[in-house]
């Protein structure tokens, strides 16, 4: 079950958003990691905060398999330990030096992670494919509101005025936010791709509408 709590899985980036070499921001429950893929293609999500002094290791950037941190370059590996020390390149980092990781899986073209140990695998697309995400500014439940149909207990929801063939895997962001990734039949073609996009974009602006109006109340 997708939700707010430790040990679920969280959709919380398409695997096209993140190329090798690229670290981003993302939200698993309630907290914030560093997403980042190694150059042999390995996806990671770190704790978004250097052990050093704090700076968040998503402003960071990535070389080989390691993570380094924007500040003073100290680098992390994929398990968490400190790498390396640029201002003391003969010391060997002390093993209690680490940032926390998260559990990380990657199919169907999305990138999934989750805070605590996951009971088992990420759900499938069964017979969808990505499209491309989109930050709304409305919280989950202003979006099922637009779209007139709840999501499942995974996380997905199927518009119900939507052209067939087309689903959405939400993602609670916090503060108001959903990250969704849209999601189409495996076959679909240009123009059933653009039709997608429109309504996604019709939906966006009901839910953020109905978000506002709902904050004037
Ligand atoms: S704050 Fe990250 S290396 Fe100093």
């Amino acid at each position: 079950m997708q939700s707010d709590t430790a040990g679920s899985w969280v959709p919380v980036a398409l695997s096209s958003d993140l190329p090798a070499l690229a670290v981003m921001p993302a939200r698993i429950a309630s907290e914030t990691v560093a997403l980042w893929r190694s150059a042999s293609g390995r996806a990671t999500a770190s704790a978004d905060r250097c052990p050093h002094r704090g700076m968040r290791l998503s402003h960071g950037f990535v070389r080989g398999e390691a993570l380094s941190c924007i500040y003073h370059g100290w680098s992390y590996a994929q398990g968490g330990q400190c790498l390396k020390i640029p201002a003391h390149p003969g010391l060997t980092p002390p093993e209690t030096i680490r940032v926390v990781t998260y559990a990380v899986a990657e199919q169907d073209g999305v990138v999934w992670a989750a805070a605590g140990a996951p009971a088992g695998e990420p759900p499938r697309l069964n017979g969808f494919a990505p499209l491309r995400s989109v930050t709304v500014d409305a919280a989950i439940g202003f979006i099922e509101a637009a779209a007139g149909v709840g999501m499942n207990a995974d996380g997905f929801l199927s518009p119900a005025d939507a052209p067939s063939g087309l689903c959405l895997l939400l993602s609670d962001q916090g503060a108001g936010q959903t990250l969704v990734h849209v999601l189409i039949g495996q076959d679909a073609g240009p123009s059933a791709r653009i039709a997608a996009s429109r309504a996604v974009e019709a939906l966006r602006r009901r839910a953020e509408a109905l978000s506002t109006e709902g904050a004037g109340a």
